[in-house]
């Protein structure tokens, strides 16, 4: 069978392969504990969900523009102003299926086959796929160790002249981490004086802690609002991943060539869900500062418990329900006899031995790391790190 050489070079998801053996040990009838998930364990508001039953009863249900319905582009703009200051027109405004396609079609748009992309790491698992994807090169850049921030030396060194954009995410899965705007000011002087497009994605605005506050790049001045696509979507903070609806905001030309992208390969995001985003994004805000109370408390008592855990070293997230604690310490140890060779070993061990299931930090290009998602209800996560304290305890025996 041929396959291009494109397709053959993704690999398949290394995230999926734990879900797979969490699913194997739950049909076996193990109690798994699965700090995997990177959704919100919270349903729907139910407003919203009414607005999509009121859009299916009224036969809302053909085909839409492609880049959205312009009632739900004029509500997303008006957000963009409200909630940042961003003057966006509607039709700077595309509504894709979820962040990540509107992600995938904005490299998709910006990129030829020979250009750079720069990816941080850790990055979300997606990122240097959809680069390959668009038939150009992830120039892949650590975050500075420990803290997770920008590392301008480093991002400065990996400019050349192919570098076409460069991808942030704040807050950030997988690490927690939110940029400072200081870094932030660095690195739009950065991209305006090279020619380097921003994509950012802010999908975790809503989600800050200790008094943290979101800064998006395209705030910091016109010159690189100009050069950045803001990416958002309702589906972490309305607890609405299945819905599929993302947005991005940007320069009319670059929208204009995603819809052009979109219409061939998906057409319009679902119309219901549309009208539900609608709903989403204009109606009652309750149920966005109760998740962020829970995920608040939920925060804590990770931290604390995970911050007195032999072998463990941990940047205290300031946003999005990730922890990403480095397990460097534990690596070369044994558990019953069996080493601990990597991260990818600890998460197994980890797994057959306390049923407990973490991502390794291998997954996000960040080996000697796992990450903890705390979007899961209190009692695992107490019962988890129950379970990851005797796991760890038993391998310093
Ligand atoms: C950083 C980041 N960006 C984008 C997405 C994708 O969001 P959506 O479900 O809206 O496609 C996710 C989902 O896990 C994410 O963590």
């Amino acid at each position: 069978m041929f396959i291009s050489r494109i397709a053959q070079s993704i690999p398949p998801s290394k995230t999926l392969e734990i879900t797979e053996r969490v699913n194997e040990k739950k049909s076996q009838g193990a109690n798994v504990l699965s700090f995997g998930a990177g959704q919100p364990d919270f349903d729907t508001p139910e407003n919203i969900k009414k607005a999509a039953v009121k859009a299916l009863d009224e036969g809302f249900t053909k085909y839409t523009a492609v880049t959205g319905i312009p009632p739900l582009r004029k509500a997303i703009a008006e957000v963009f102003q409200k909630q940042l200051n961003l003057n966006y027109d509607p039709g700077q405004i595309i509504v894709g299926n979820g962040a990540k396609q509107v992600l995938a079609t904005a490299v998709m748009a910006l990129c030829n086959p020979d250009d750079q992309v720069i990816v941080l790491s850790p990055y979300w698992v997606s990122y240097p796929e959809m680069v390959k994807m668009a038939g150009a090169t992830p120039c892949i850049v650590p975050l500075a160790e420990g803290s997770f921030q920008l590392n301008m030396d480093a991002i400065k060194r990996a400019v050349s002249p192919k570098t076409r954009a460069i991808i942030i995410n704040t807050p950030s899965n997988p690490t927690g981490s939110v940029f400072s705007k200081d870094s932030l000011e660095e690195l739009a002087e950065l991209a305006v004086d090279n020619n380097i497009f921003v994509i950012s994605d802010e999908v975790y605005d809503f989600l800050l802690y200790d008094g943290e506050k979101h800064v998006s790049i395209a705030t910091l001045g016109q010159e690189i609002k100009d050069k950045t696509l803001v990416v958002n979507a309702v589906s972490k903070k309305y607890a609405m991943t299945g819905w599929r609806i993302g947005f991005g905001a940007g320069p009319l030309e670059l929208i204009k060539a995603m819809g052009r992208l979109q219409g061939h390969y998906t057409s319009n995001p679902n119309s219901i869900a549309q009208k539900a985003t609608i709903e989403a994004l204009t109606g009652d805000q309750s149920s966005v500062d109760q998740m962020v109370r829970a995920f608040t408390q939920r925060r804590d008592y990770l931290y604390e418990r995970l911050s007195q855990m032999k072998g463990i070293s941990l940047y205290k997230p300031q946003g999005a329900f990730y922890a990403m604690p480095s397990i460097k310490e534990i690596l070369g140890r044994s558990y019953e006899g069996k080493k601990i060779g990597d991260d990818f070993d600890f998460c197994t061990e980890l797994l057959e031995a306390k049923e407990v299931a973490l991502v390794p930090g291998g997954a996000f290009g960040a080996s000697g790391y796992v990450r903890i998602s705390f979007a899961t209800s209190m009692e695992e996560i107490q019962e988890g790190m129950d379970r990851m304290e005797d796991f760890i305890d038993q391998i310093f025996v």
